[in-house]
């Protein structure tokens, strides 16, 4: 059986924000450069280097502006971070960012709990991040939480996840990420909500963002990669959660990434070791285990 998969994949590393937002120890402006400057001496190319929202809300991505000031950047990769309004927008474009995102939600109840407002609101919201960064000449991800489900209303329809999704992409984001938040999904799952969004989206304009909370995370990326999306977000070492989703842990590790894409042949632009010794170098930051199976693996190997 031959599988249809795209040649390039797109990794889009969210370590150093989705990962070190929900650590419990917050790491010095020093160590989150560091950390994004190594990935991108890896070989990624897309790094999401922060978060201009509450610090009272988000305490681990305060000073996020003097994150991405520091940074000696790399040519060629792009440094980006989310905005949630017009405040975020304009202290990201101040530091620099390359690319911004904005984050809605499929499901009301996790909306309100995240950014404290109504998914409707949230998309006004947007709006004037979306107009301004554009008149700024930025380009503007999209993400969208709970596509699978939500921590707390349970249940999210395919209707609600693509009804979102298309109003981000009509305020002019190029490219959506559709969010396993809680990581509950599986591979059926993914295919049936892809295969129903692919009807309506070209899968240039898709992503996806995979929590690995029930060990389901890899198998979902390559299903979503059969089905045609080329766009994976991933974080070093599974770094990450939501501080909103109680229980879920972090996105699929991007080492894990890396490997299944070698295997298959995909061109990826990634240099695996280097990229391991970062995932251990910030594990030891921060006082915890790597949680990529091939990480751990490569370095048993080695003793
Ligand atoms: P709010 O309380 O509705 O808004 O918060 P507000 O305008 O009344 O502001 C409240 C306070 O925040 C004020 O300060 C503002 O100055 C300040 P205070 O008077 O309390 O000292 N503020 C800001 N400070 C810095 N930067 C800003 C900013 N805006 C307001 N841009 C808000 C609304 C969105 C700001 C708040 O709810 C918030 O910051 N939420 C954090 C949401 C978040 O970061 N969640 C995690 C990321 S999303 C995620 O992880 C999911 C994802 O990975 C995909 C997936 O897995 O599903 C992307
Ligand atoms: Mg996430």
């Amino acid at each position: 059986m031959s599988l249809s998969l795209p040649e390039t994949v797109r990794i889009v590393e969210v370590g150093p924000r989705d990962g070190l937002q929900n650590e419990t120890a917050a790491l010095d402006v020093a160590t989150r450069v560091a950390l994004i400057e190594r990935l991108a001496d890896s070989g990624l190319g897309t790094i999401e280097a922060g978060s201009f929202v509450s610090p009272r809300w988000i305490p681990q991505m305060a000073d996020s502006g003097q994150v991405l000031t520091k940074l000696q950047r790399r040519p060629g990769v792009r440094y980006t971070a989310l905005t949630p309004n017009r405040r975020g927008l304009e202290d990201a474009m101040a530091a620099g960012a390359d690319e911004v995102a904005v984050f809605a939600a499929a499901s009301e109840a996790f909306s309100q709990h995240n950014i404290n407002c109504s998914i409707a609101e949230s998309v006004e919201r947007f709006r004037e991040v979306c107009e301004l960064a554009s008149a700024a000449g930025l380009p503007v991800r999209g993400y969208v939480s709970c596509v699978l489900g939500c921590p707390y209303q349970g249940t999210v329809s395919e209707s609600a996840v693509y009804d979102v999704t298309r109003r981000l992409l009509d305020l002019g984001c190029y490219e959506v990420s559709l969010g396993d938040t809680i990581g509950v999904g599986t591979a059926g799952r993914v295919e049936s909500l892809l295969s129903d969004g692919l009807q309506q989206i070209p899968s240039e304009w898709l992503a996806v963002h995979f929590h690995d909370t029930y060990g389901q995370a890899l198998a979902n990326v390559l299903m979503a990669l059969q089905c045609g999306v080329r766009s994976i977000d991933s974080s070093v070492a599974g770094l990450g959660g939501c501080p909103y989703a109680p229980g879920a842990s972090g996105n699929v590790a991007t080492e894990d990434v890396v490997y299944l894409l070698d295997g298959l042949g995909l061109r990826h632009g990634v240099d695996l070791e280097q990229l391991r010794a970062t995932g251990d170098w910030i594990c030891g930051q921060l006082g915890r285990k790597n949680r990529s199976r091939v990480a751990n693996a490569l370095a048993a190997a080695q003793h």
